[in-house]
């Protein structure tokens, strides 16, 4: 039953991150890797799990031209030319529920009996 539950909670978490999300986060995924668990160009931290709110900070200050933390802010403002306020913040809350350990295996099924 706890396990149904835990289930249950899972999937209503995965519906409620929206397609597009995950679109979004296509795009960054080749330097970030899919689960935010490499180090872009080997210069970033590992951004899978990172908590939303610095995330939008960030990606607001690389979008703006304010942030080059290593020298490569520039690449990151060009990821970032046709990113909405809102997609920022998608993208941010995408990121957090990453998981760095995870092999990609997404372990949603529901266990049923
Ligand atoms: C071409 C490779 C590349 C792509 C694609 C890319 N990034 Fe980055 N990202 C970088 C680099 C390089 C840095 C470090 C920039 C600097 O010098 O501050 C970085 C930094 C970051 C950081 C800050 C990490 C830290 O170390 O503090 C975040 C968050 C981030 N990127 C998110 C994203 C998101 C979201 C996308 C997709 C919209 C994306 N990146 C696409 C290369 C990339």
């Amino acid at each position: 039953m706890k396990l149904l539950i835990l289930s249950c909670l899972f999937i209503f978490a995965t519906i409620n991150l929206s397609a597009d999300a995950l679109n979004l986060y296509k795009n960054c995924a080749g330097c970030h890797g899919e689960n935010g668990e490499e180090s872009a160009l080997q210069k970033s931290k590992l951004i899978g799990g990172q908590e939303s709110n610095l995330t939008v900070k960030e990606l607001t200050a690389y979008k703006n031209g304010e942030l080059n933390q290593y020298g490569l802010g520039d690449i990151m403002k060009l990821q970032l030319t046709s990113i909405s306020e809102d997609d920022i913040q998608e993208l941010a809350d995408y990121i957090e529920q990453l998981d760095i350990n995870s092999s990609n295996q997404k372990s949603d099924e529901i266990i049923e009996n």
